[in-house]
């Protein structure tokens, strides 16, 4: 399966799903293309490390954001694209987007949703001193996070922890999660009945 990962940043979740999926053999999981809006973005660099086309594609480039959807759409069919990968990727899409890549969108969000969707949900969950959070992997609809939940994790907030140290531990468990939701898509083992994520291996 020819998956597309869009990164804004780093890209240590992209780094994983390169090792564990991309350069695995067993799996048929290529990642054919890296896009990210960030030019500066290490997510790219990684990317050339293992030798994945990169395509940049900045919203400011665009006159709108149907337009800058519109190039990543292009670039999603110039790579036979079957799944998009969402891997710290900060833009939200338009509804035409979404609508078009139904159950074929897939994001890692750092937060136990429904709780703390959005852009600073590690900062958000220390503010609100929850004592338990964790990694979402779900399907993106139209909404900010809505989408069907796949697979979630908890993680315990220490009254010691702050923002960095947090984020450290939720992303040693994003990971862990996010190939094995990657893998389980791929190999069609995961059904979305309304906003429910079941899985089809497990199915009685
Ligand atoms: C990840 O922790 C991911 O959950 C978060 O961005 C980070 C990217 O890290 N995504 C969001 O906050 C989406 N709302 P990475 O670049 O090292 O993979």
């Amino acid at each position: 399966m020819n998956i597309a990962v869009l990164a804004s940043g780093s890209g240590t979740n992209l780094q994983v799903l390169i090792e564990q999926l991309h350069e695995d053999t067993a799996t048929d999981i290529n990642i054919s293309v890296v896009i990210s809006d960030r030019k500066q973005a290490y997510a790219l660099t990684r990317a050339k490390n293992a030798g994945i086309p990169t395509q940049i594609v900045r919203s400011k480039d665009y006159v709108s954001r149907v337009e800058f959807d519109a190039e990543i759409t292009r670039h999603i069919e110039n790579y036979s694209v079957e799944l998009i990968v969402l891997a710290g990727f900060m833009k939200l899409f338009q509804l035409p987007f979404v609508r078009k890549y139904q159950n074929r969108i897939i994001n890692i969000h750092p937060s136990l949703l429904p709780a703390f969707p959005g852009a600073t949900a590690v900062a958000d969950s220390l503010k609100k001193g929850v004592k338990v959070t964790g990694v979402t992997v779900h399907y993106v609809d139209e909404g900010v996070d809505t989408g069907p939940i796949i697979a979630q994790t908890s993680i315990p907030v220490y009254d010691t922890d702050d923002e960095e140290s947090l984020h450290k531990r939720i992303q040693i468990e994003e990971h862990k999660l996010f190939p094995q939701v990657i893998r389980a898509h791929a190999q069609g083992n995961l059904k979305v009945i309304g906003q429910k994520v079941i899985s089809v291996s497990s199915e009685s």
